[in-house]
């Protein structure tokens, strides 16, 4: 589907209450493709500890940033405008937190992804994070394309169909 008018892109900090207000209209504007290249898996529903994880966001070990089309700005539901992507980055037990970037499918290719990008970088620097990595499909052209801007560093992933990738903040 084609947008019509000029969209006006927002970002600003991602918080739990985002997650109860939009997800859900979020993942229902991804399409199959889309959810296999963020889930690894074209998945239809997401499991609870996976949608719990996604709402786990304290600011420091778990951050995230949002997207709105604010051009779309409507008293009740989008009081700040559609919401149309986030980027997160996400702590782990086992080495540097891992980032991820979703944008819905009819706002790919417009530069949201990158804006979000630039915005979780430096909020993370803040927050004290140092170093991230992505684990990105081999075949997530997009995303690769997006991730090399950033001086990002390949490293193993043990897994074929996985590109790994190291940012240093
Ligand atoms: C990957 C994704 C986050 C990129 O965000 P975006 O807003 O679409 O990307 P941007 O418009 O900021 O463009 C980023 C780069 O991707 C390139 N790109 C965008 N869409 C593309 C496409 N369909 N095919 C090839 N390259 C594409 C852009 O040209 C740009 O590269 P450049 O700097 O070399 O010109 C987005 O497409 C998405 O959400 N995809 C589905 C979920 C996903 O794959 N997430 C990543 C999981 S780690």
């Amino acid at each position: 589907m084609c947008i019509e008018h000029t969209p006006l892109i927002v970002t600003r900090e991602g918080l739990p209450a985002d997650f109860d207000r939009y997800f859900e209209e979020g993942f229902a504007a991804l399409g199959q493709e889309s959810r296999h290249m963020r889930f690894f898996t074209p998945v239809h529903d997401l499991p609870e500890p996976v949608l719990q994880r996604l709402r786990d966001i304290d600011g420091t070990i778990n951050g995230a940033i949002i997207a709105f089309d604010a051009a779309l700005r409507d008293d009740d539901t989008h009081p700040e405008g559609k919401p149309v992507g986030v980027a997160r980055w996400m702590g782990s037990a086992n080495g540097p937190p891992e980032l991820s970037v979703t944008v819905i499918d009819e706002y790919q290719g417009r530069g949201v992804g990158s804006r979000m990008m630039d915005a979780m970088l430096v909020l993370g620097r803040k927050r004290g994070v140092r170093r991230m990595i992505a684990d990105v499909l081999r075949e997530n052209v997009p995303m690769r394309a997006l991730i090399n801007r950033y001086r990002a560093v390949v490293q193993p992933s043990g897994d074929p169909r996985i590109v790994r990738y190291r940012i240093d903040l």
